[in-house]
Formats: structure tokens, sequence, C-alpha cells
């Protein structure tokens, strides 16, 4: 989870727009539908928040640091907002995604400096509500759920779109009240996008030149969208034959998808894998914890068996599949031997890449109010530990890919001349020497070194199907 900023494309305009995203890739995602949304009003990039009319922080809830951060953020703007004020130049500071959620009106009371709070599911009325800060109507509040109404409302087929991969939102919402997570308080009940929007977007970005999609959703494989114009008698489509109809689409080469709950897997998913080329060998399925008791506690609804059969079951599929994850260490109760358990299971999976979390105590959910609260001491070291193991694993991973020849999607020239820069199959990053013509295009690599973050190589010549 990194913060990244959203640069919006130069347009013509009078008013400036910067944008903070904190958090996962549908923070992104939702990031370029404000700038969308805002651009008709003339809303024009600007690169940092000193030169804008307009701060948006889109934020995240999902553990205690990255909603304090938003805060510390809310702090440096404060004497920023003051200033221009003063000097005739008003600022409009709003504060935007799951923090806005899940916090409401209690963040305009602890940061005053705050005109604005907007729920994920009404970025479409963002430019009304602006108009009221604008208008002197006083406090403009509205984080309702109404998911249906959001993306009805923004006009994605016309979304600005800079370089070849894009993230799609097709799911939304989560059903699953892990009891250590805030995602279902503020995102909502889970809704899947009718496939003739889905479709729609994808088409337009393949005609701008995006090469790669990836589909998210926090439930994505619990995708479920109603069937397209022609298909109604279908009922629903799920997320593996939405898979195989986007990778009909011309000019799209590689479809990703994130993130997957073990639960939601069923087997026309697993069979998209072994049978659509498009899809890349690369799958996210987080498990937390590798121990029953401590799953059971999460409320995961699956053993750390199950997860492993899934696991086996996709590599039977698709031999080449890479597989990450997402853990959280010192869940309330956990002990030695439960963590014992994780260990055990990532010795098992061998993974690609994973993300891994000291349990983060989130008010309001189940988990917070249960005794047994591990010692923050305890967490760091077995944190340290399950780091250092997918650390090495990651390591081995890209290793392993030394004297193969992968096909990389290319993206951007590199850090020195004559070097660019792209993304295998497992979206390691691969750097080698070749011409920027390549960029926007898959070519083949010779991987001839790796280190634990990027694989380096020389251009084969060949010119390959995407994984
Ligand atoms: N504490 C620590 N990690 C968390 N995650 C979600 N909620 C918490 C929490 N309260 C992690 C999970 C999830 C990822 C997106 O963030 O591992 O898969
Ligand atoms: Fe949170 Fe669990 Fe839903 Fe994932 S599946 S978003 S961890 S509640």
């Amino acid at each position: 989870m990194t913060d990244t900023t959203v640069t919006p494309a130069p347009q013509r305009g009078r008013k400036k727009l910067f944008i903070k995203t904190y958090g996962c890739q549908m923070n992104v995602y939702d990031s370029e539908r404000m700038r969308d949304v805002l651009t008709p009003l003339g809303y024009e990039p600007s690169d940092s928040p000193e030169g804008a009319d307009l701060v948006i922080l889109n934020t995240c809830h999902i553990r205690e640091k990255a909603a304090e951060k938003v805060y510390s953020e809310l702090g440096r703007l404060k004497p920023l907002k003051e200033e221009k004020a003063a000097s005739g130049a008003p600022m409009t500071v709003a504060v935007a995604g799951c923090v806005a959620q899940a916090g409401g009106p209690e963040i305009q009371r602890r940061a005053p400096v705050v005109d604005l709070v907007v729920g994920p599911q009404t970025y479409h009325k963002l430019p009304e509500l602006i108009a009221s800060v604008h208008r002197g109507r006083g406090e403009a509040l509205d984080t309702e759920f109404e998911v249906e109404e959001k993306f009805d409302a923004l006009a994605t087929p016309d979304r600005q779109i800079e370089g070849y991969t894009a993230f799609v939102t097709v799911q939304e919402g989560c059903d699953k009240f892990c009891t250590f997570c805030v995602v279902p308080y503020t995102r909502g009940a889970e809704w899947s996008r009718p496939v003739d929007q889905i479709v729609a977007e994808v088409r337009a970005l393949a005609a701008k030149g995006v090469r790669e999609v990836t589909l998210l959703g926090q439930n994505v494989n619990a995708f479920h969208g109603q069937a397209p114009s022609g298909h109604e008698a279908d009922g629903t489509w799920g997320l593996g034959r939405l898979v195989r109809h986007l990778a009909l689409i011309g000019g799209i080469e590689r479809i990703r998808f994130t993130t997957s709950h073990p639960k939601d897997m069923d087997e026309e998913l697993i069979e998209t894998f072994a049978d659509e080329a498009k899809l890349m060998p690369y799958f996210h399925l987080p498990v937390q914890s590798g121990s029953d008791r401590i799953l059971r506690a999460m409320n995961r609804k699956h053993s750390a068996e199950e997860y492993l059969a899934i696991i086996e079951r996709l590599r039977q599929a698709r031999p080449d599949i890479a597989i990450s994850g997402d853990f959280i260490v010192g869940f309330p109760g956990e002990t030695e031997g439960d963590f014992e358990a994780t260990m055990d299971l990532v010795r098992q999976v061998g993974y690609a890449a994973c993300f891994s979390f000291k349990y983060s105590r989130r008010p309001g959910t189940p988990a917070a109010s249960l005794g047994a609260q591990v010692d923050e001491a305890v967490a760091s070291e077995r944190l340290a530990r399950l780091q250092a193991l997918l650390g090495e694993q990651q390591e081995a991973f890209n290793r392993s890919m030394v004297g193969k020849a992968l096909p990389v999607l290319f993206e951007r020239t590199g850090r020195h001349d004559g070097q660019i820069s792209g993304r295998s199959p497992y979206l390691q990053a691969v750097h080698c020497d070749g011409p920027e013509s390549l960029i926007g295009q898959i070519a083949e690599v010779e991987i001839v070194s790796a280190s634990r973050n990027a694989l380096a190589g020389r251009l084969t010549g060949g010119k390959r199907s995407a994984a």
C-alpha cells in the first residue's frame, strides 16, 4: 500500500486540482474518476497543494496508520489554507474515501480545515458539493451508499488515460465481515457492475492504447454482474466468464484481477486460468493466517487446508501460476503456535510476493473488543520473522526467472539512456536496453539477473503472446 498522486493530464481551465491518494488500487481508480468528473468544471492539474484551489485527500481506513496519515496531512494543509485565504485565493479541502465514510462529521470537528467530506459512493456528486461549498451554503456532507448511482453517473468510457495499463472497478463492497476489517463498513454491501458497462469501459480504454487491464473489487471473485444485452437469459455472469469476454476485445493483451477471497473461488475461474492466455498467471489470494483457530476468530470462513487445496488446484490448471497473498500477524489471541502455523503455510505455498501487516485494532470491528490483544513487541518480532521468510521467497522466485524468456509489457523509459522498463506476467519490474518505440508493446526479454525487487535482461527480438 503506497501513497500515490494522480497528476491530471493538462487541460485548459482556470482552477487547479491536487488529489493525493492513499491505500489500495480502488482508490487510485476512484481518484481518476474524481479528476474526470471535475474536468468539465475547468479544473486542471496541480502537482502540489500549494498551487491548488481544490485539494482532495482520497483516504484509506484499513489500518490505523493509514487513517492517521490523513490527519497529519490535514495539519500541514491548515497553515497553507490560511495563508491562501489571507491572500484572497481561497482553497477548498475535501476528504474522500474510506476515512470519509467511516469518520463522517467527526472529521470536520477534528479538522476544521476540511470543507467537504465525501464517501466513496458519491463522487459523482462532487461538482454539486463543491459548488455548494463555494456558495457558502455551509457544511456539505455526503456519505450515503448508492454505488449503483455512482457508476451510472460517472461517465467511465470517457475517462482520461495515460499509459498502457489501467484499473477498472467491476465490483465494490464486501459482505464477508472478517472480524478485523473495516471494509464492509466503509465500502458497504457487495455489488457488481453490469457487464455491458464494463465492456464499454474496457473497449474505450483499448481504443486509447491500453494493453493491460486490472479488474478491481474488494471481493472481485464474488463478481456476479448482470449479463450483457443479448445474453439476458443468462442472468448474471461470474468473473471467469467476464474475463473470457473481455479477452475478446481487440488491443487488450493482458488481464488481471484483484482482490479475491478463497471462499468465492469457483471452478470456472480456475478453468479460465487454464485456457485463457490473456489472463496473467499471477494470482493474489489473501489467507491472513495459517492457523485454523485464528482463521475462525477472523471469520474467514475457510481452513488452512481448504486454502492449500485451492492453490493446488490452481497449479494443476496452470502450472506456471505464481501466488501472492496478504497476512496479518498479532491478531488477538494469536499464540506462538498459531504463528508457526502461518510460517508453515507460507513454506508450503512458496509465494512470489506478499503484503504482511501487524494487526491494527479498528474501533467498531468485532475483533477490537476481543481480549488477549497481542503485545506490540511480540507482534513486531513475528512480523519481522514472517517478512524475512516472504522476502527470501520473493527473491528465490525472481532468481528462478534467470535464463528464461519472459514477455514484457514496456511502459516507460528506464533510469539511464537507452533503457526501457516494463512488467513481466508476474508483475515483476523488468529493465533492459531497447528502443523507445517498444513502449506500449509486449516483447520478449531473456532474464540475465534478478534481485528482490526487479529483473534485468536483454531483448531476444521475439514478440510473443502476453504470457
Ligand atoms: N489490521 C491489519 N491488517 C489489516 N488488513 C485489513 N484490515 C486489517 C487490520 N485491521 C489487511 C489484510 C487485507 C489487506 C488489504 O489489509 O491483510 O487483506
Ligand atoms: Fe475485509 Fe474480509 Fe471483506 Fe477482505 S473479505 S474486504 S478482509 S471483510
